[in-house]
Formats: C-alpha cells, sequence, structure tokens
C-alpha cells in the first residue's frame, strides 16, 4: 500500500539560539532539511512528501527543492501536532492508506531503518515508531533535583521519527486529543491515547534530533561517516 510522508518543518528552533531555524543551518553542504529529504527520498515506498513550514517561512523557496514536484507545502500550525495534524488534512487517505511522520531536524536517518519500520508495520498491520532501548541508568527525581528512585531501565526505550500509522486513524486520533488538550509529543501518544497499539522497531541512536548546537558536528560526523 502506499505511504505519504509528512515532514513537519515549522519550528523556530528556540534552543538552538541560531540567527534561523535549525532546519535551514547548514550541514555538509546542503541545509538539514535538504540532508533529511535526501534520506527519505532514498527509500522507494516513499513518494509523496507533504512538508508543513511556518506560512511566512522566508527560507524555503530559495532552495531546489521548491521545484520538486513530490513536495507539496502546508502551513504549519503551533505545535508540532498541529503541524502534523494540517498536513494529515491534506492527504487522501484512499490513494495513501499509511503516512509516515519524520522531523526534519533528524537527518542522519538511516534508510535502512526506515525500511525495517515500514515492514514492520505493513507486515503486522499495526502502527509503530523508529525507536531504541535506554543505556543510562535512569532516575526519577523529586522538585528539588535529588533522586526519589531508580527506575528499570529494561523496558524503557527512546522514541524516534520516522512513525508510521495508518492515515485516518492517526488523523482522528490527533484531532481529537488537540481537541481535548491533551499534551502530544508525537504521533504514537495521540495513538496511544486513543488506545491504538503501538509496535517499537529498534533502529539505531545515531539518528538524533538535531536539538542544541553541539548537535550539528555530532551529525556532521555521522553523515561523513555515512552510516
Ligand atoms: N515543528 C513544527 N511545527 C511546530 C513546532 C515544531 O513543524 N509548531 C517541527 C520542527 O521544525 C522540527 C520537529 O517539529 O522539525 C521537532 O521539533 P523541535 O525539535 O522541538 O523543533 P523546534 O520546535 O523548531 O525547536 P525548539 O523546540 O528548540 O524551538
Ligand atoms: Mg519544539
Amino acid at each position: 500500500p502506499a505511504i505519504a510522508t509528512v515532514i513537519p518543518a515549522a519550528g523556530v528552533g528556540k534552543r538552538m539560539k541560531a540567527d534561523k531555524p535549525k532546519q535551514y543551518l547548514p550541514l555538509c553542504g546542503l541545509t538539514v532539511l535538504e540532508q533529511t529529504l535526501h534520506r527519505l527520498k532514498q527509500v522507494p515506498a516513499l513518494q509523496q512528501f507533504y512538508l508543513a513550514l511556518s506560512p511566512d517561512d522566508p527560507y524555503f523557496p530559495d532552495l531546489p527543492l521548491a521545484a520538486d514536484r513530490q513536495i507539496q507545502r502546508v502551513d504549519g500550525g503551533s505545535e508540532r501536532a498541529n503541524s502534523v495534524l494540517n498536513a494529515l488534512i491534506q492527504i487522501d487517505a484512499q490513494q495513501y492508506p499509511w503516512v509516515l511522520v519524520h522531523d526534519a531536524a533528524r537527518p542522519v536517518v538511516r534508510v535502512s531503518d526506515i525500511e525495517l519500520l515500514i515492514q514492520c508495520c505493513l507486515q503486522n498491520e499495526q502502527g509503530g515508531i523508529l525507536a531504541t532501548p535506554v543505556r543510562d541508568t535512569m532516575k526519577l527525581a523529586t522538585a528539588e533535583n535529588t533522586v526519589k528512585q531508580t527506575v528499570d531501565r529494561t523496558t524503557l526505550w527512546h522514541a524516534y521519527t520516522p512513525q508510521l500509522f495508518p492515515t485516518v486513524l492517526l488523523r482522528e486520533a490527533l484531532q481529537r486529543a488537540l481537541a481535548q488538550g491533551v499534551a502530544i509529543t508525537d504521533e504514537a501518544s495521540a495513538m496511544e491515547w486513543a488506545g491504538w497499539p503501538v509496535q517499537l522497531v529498534q533502529g539505531h541512536s545515531d539518528n538524533i534530533k538535531i536539538t542544541q548546537a553541539e548537535d550539528l558536528a555530532l551529525a556532521t560526523f555521522y553523515l561523513e561517516h555515512s552510516v
């Protein structure tokens, strides 16, 4: 079945403290956004891309990507979940029964991990996300930042993108959750809230989200060593 791709890229990148949103900062000769699209486009199953951008984004029109006919621009919203929902509303679920959502700010995602996620979800007919088991010892804190207790690490995972779900189910879950004011940090959290199962598909921890300045150096290293 055909898969539509949603790329939320309407954030301002406050934590990055740069002069422009992080998706437009340079990374190995391209912008972060271009590197991300470059990875996604290596997956043959992904043909149609819905890119959520700030309505007054002045940077995108200057990129060669602006002329790419596989990319449809949609207006982003106030939060990431609103940006994703704006894109989902544009998607014909008959044509694209599945939707893959991937952060513009994750340019290092491995093509093989994306393909593994797609294979697991379509085979089991169940939504899922790329994730990795937590490695460090985890502490539950008090309000005063002292340790309340050590948390069992064996059942904790880091959640990444891409996240892949049936288009209709994700759209309904996000719509309902946002209408009820539920805090939604990723697509899976909306699906969990709506009572749907979410598979954890083990990917690689180099799939970092560019968040702070030092992350660009790490992403450069990963891209240059071409994982
Ligand atoms: N995003 C979006 N719409 C928003 C907020 C975020 O499309 N209203 C996108 C970002 O562009 C990014 C992804 O969601 O690709 C993950 O969000 P995050 O890492 O938090 O990016 P920013 O919100 O831009 O960064 P910050 O939180 O530091 O401001
Ligand atoms: Mg943010």
